[in-house]
């Protein structure tokens, strides 16, 4: 898609499809509605009052302009107040624009945002919004049955734009881009997307952006002590990955390690989970696949940050090589684990992954992984929960979230939940009771970073979605993208 910047007019633009945003202070009043509505002899005026259009966030008015306008069809988005406008708005407009687009059978778009002038970061969500908008995941649809793709241009009518927001929005499209790969990998079926392919998919991202690539195996693993992460491989006879990219741009002064849960299928293992709580669990890699995808743009953007991003890739499942209740398992670390329920997985590949991470010496290390259904039950199905050994990097986290446009909130990590970790034949059991589910997913990794500074990300939310909104697909969402390149961007300057 070609995306561009221009400084004409709406109403001397020539699109297929004209998108204004507005917000819901006097929508009829604003002067680009104003002059478009003389050109249209006063039917928008019109249209404005008797559709009820306020600009509430997700309102929608379309109107053919009937050869009155260059033109051909223009698309009121509601974008909500003016004060109240989040970075996800932007993203979200541009993403609806997008799609009624699309829907439109439209060509090319012209976008008019809700703030003026623009920034760098709004014009960077803009291109992103855009972007993502289009995504859809229909590659195993009949090709007669799949909505055309028809938008492939979109001018951003900006009124001054200088090289910072030309280079905002390129960075901007790479982003997306990362996000769609991210997408795509969290959406193919487990049955494609095994820790092998997801290695394949590495060697792809590293080959086109001069990463370096380092992929173990079990027997490389098993030289490494990975006991925690290859008990919970070797139930599946799709062999395990441990998948290592690196970006050292020379002069860098910080090293960051990123680690990302690799389940591309959980069942459960033993503690087998029922249908509906497996429908999704395709998903349970959507860590890895942030981590993988978030590379590519680092390289791109030449970030002056060294950059790892580290994913334990393997399947839980059941069978008579299944990790069993009861087993006692050695970390990496040296401490050993009892196992009280195979479905707490997703920790015991993690906490190999953070040793190996901390070998590294890294100024600070993240993981994101879809953890808990708990976390999901505290927070909702949108908003990560993040957990951190260090206040002041776990801000900075959060601030970076909340720019990129995507929401994390703050847990705790009590200190006294650890006693459910205890165990009677081990140094630790894998899970602990019901309540607070996420804390004591988060308490355990905790048990693995030792000093370095570390936040954990539980995305088990929002990694995915059932529901289609703003620049948002159904499907993998790729989530954890914007804000870890927002967060390196921040800490290379
Ligand atoms: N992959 C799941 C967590 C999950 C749940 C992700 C829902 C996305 C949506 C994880 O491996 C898991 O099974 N967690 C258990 C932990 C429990 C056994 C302590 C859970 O949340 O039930
Ligand atoms: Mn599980
Ligand atoms: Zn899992």
């Amino acid at each position: 898609m070609n995306i561009a910047v221009s400084s004409a007019s709406p109403r001397d633009v020539k699109v297929d499809l004209l998108a204004i945003a507005c917000d819901d202070d006097a929508v009829a009043e604003s002067p680009a509605i104003v002059a478009l509505d003389q050109a249209l002899g006063g039917s928008l005026r019109r249209a404005i009052q008797e559709e009820r259009f306020r600009g509430k966030p997700g309102q929608l008015l379309t109107l053919h302009t009937q050869e009155k306008l260059p033109a051909t069809r223009l698309a009121l988005l509601g974008v909500g107040s003016r004060g109240g406008l989040k970075p996800s708005s932007m993203q979200s407009f541009a993403g609806r624009a997008a799609r009624v687009a699309n829907a439109a059978g439209a060509a090319t778009l012209a976008l008019v945002p809700p703030t003026s002038p623009v920034g760098e970061r709004a014009a960077q969500l803009l291109a992103e919004g855009v972007l993502l908008g289009g995504y859809r995941f229909d590659r195993y649809i009949s090709e007669e049955k799949r909505t055309p793709q028809t938008l492939a241009s979109v001018h951003l009518l900006l009124e001054a734009a200088g090289a910072e927001v030309t280079a905002a929005i390129t960075r901007g499209q790479r982003v997306a881009q990362a996000i769609v790969r991210a997408r795509d990998l969290v959406n193919e079926p487990a049955a494609v997307m095994t820790p092998t392919r997801l290695a394949a998919v590495a060697r792809e991202v590293a080959e086109q952006n001069q990463l370096e690539l380092t992929v173990l195996g079990p027997r490389e693993c098993r030289d490494r002590g990975m006991g925690l992460f290859l008990a919970v491989a070797q139930g599946s006879h799709e062999e395990p990955r441990f998948i290592h990219l690196a970006w050292k741009p020379a002069g860098a002064k910080k090293r960051i390690v990123l680690v990302g849960k690799g389940v591309t299928f959980d069942s459960g293992g033993l503690s087998l989970k029922p249908n509906d709580a497996m429908l999704d669990m395709k998903t349970d890699m959507a860590g890895a696949a942030a981590v993988i995808s978030v590379m590519e743009v680092v390289a791109r953007e030449r970030l002056p940050v060294e950059v790892h991003a580290l994913a334990p890739c393997t399947e839980n499942m059941l069978s008579s090589t299944s990790y069993k209740l009861g087993d006692v398992l050695r970390s990496k670390a040296g401490k050993t684990v009892e196992i009280n329920n195979t479905d707490a997985e997703g920790r015991l590949a993690l906490a190999d992954a953070l040793s190996y991470g901390l070998e590294l010496q890294p100024t600070a290390i993240f993981d994101l992984a879809t953890l808990t259904g708990a976390c999901v039950v505290a927070l909702g199905p949108h908003i990560a929960g993040v957990m951190s050994n260090d206040e002041p990097l776990s801000a900075e986290w959060l601030a970076a979230a909340k720019a990129a446009g995507e929401e994390m909130w703050p847990l705790p990590l009590p200190d006294r939940l650890l006693d459910q970790l205890k165990s009677d034949v081990a140094d630790m059991r894998n899970t602990g009771e019901r309540w607070g589910g996420a804390l004591t997913a988060g308490l355990f990794l905790k048990e693995y970073v030792g000093e370095t500074p570390w936040v954990h990300v539980d995305l088990a939310g929002p990694s995915s979605t059932d529901k289609e909104s703003g620049h948002v697909a159904k499907g993998g969402t790729g989530f954890g993208v914007a804000t870890i390149f927002e967060y390196l961007r921040r800490v290379s300057v």
